[in-house]
């Protein structure tokens, strides 16, 4: 299992990857602690909001994109075209790709496809 670091305002993302059962393989990023430290590449899940709200996100991956296999976006569709902006924004910037983008806490459907992304050999 790829371990998952994510990041959560609102508790949306912390629900999804609840309903994902990972346990110690995944990782939450949190103001004022120190950021994890990683022995093997990851997956970055992150919410969508301006920039200023996930600077501690973008802290950590100037730190640790070195190691990261691409990103999960949890976003909403009102937003149109910025739908899931932060996960876009870091795949061009690090030249990684998007692997999977889903409304708020997600479906079913997307904890099972999630689960499989995590648990995929390469
Ligand atoms: C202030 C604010 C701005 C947001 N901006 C966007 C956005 O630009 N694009 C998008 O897809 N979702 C946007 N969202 C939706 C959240 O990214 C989405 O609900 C996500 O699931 C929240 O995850 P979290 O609860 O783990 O922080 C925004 C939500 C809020 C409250």
């Amino acid at each position: 299992m790829k371990p998952l670091v994510f990041f959560s305002l609102t508790g949306q993302c912390r629900r999804f990857c609840d309903k994902l059962g990972l346990e110690q393989s995944a990782i939450e990023l949190k103001p004022n602690q120190d950021f994890p430290e990683l022995h093997a590449p990851f997956i970055l899940l992150v919410p969508s909001y301006d920039e200023e709200d996930v600077a501690l996100v973008d802290d950590f991956l100037e730190e640790a994109h070195a190691n990261c296999l691409g990103f999960i976006g949890s976003g909403n569709r009102n937003f149109g075209p910025e739908f899931c902006k932060t996960a876009r924004r870091y795949a061009q910037l690090y030249h990684l790709p998007v692997l999977y983008e889903f409304e708020f806490n997600g479906t079913t459907e997307d904890v099972l496809f999630v689960k499989g992304l995590l648990s995929h050999e390469s």
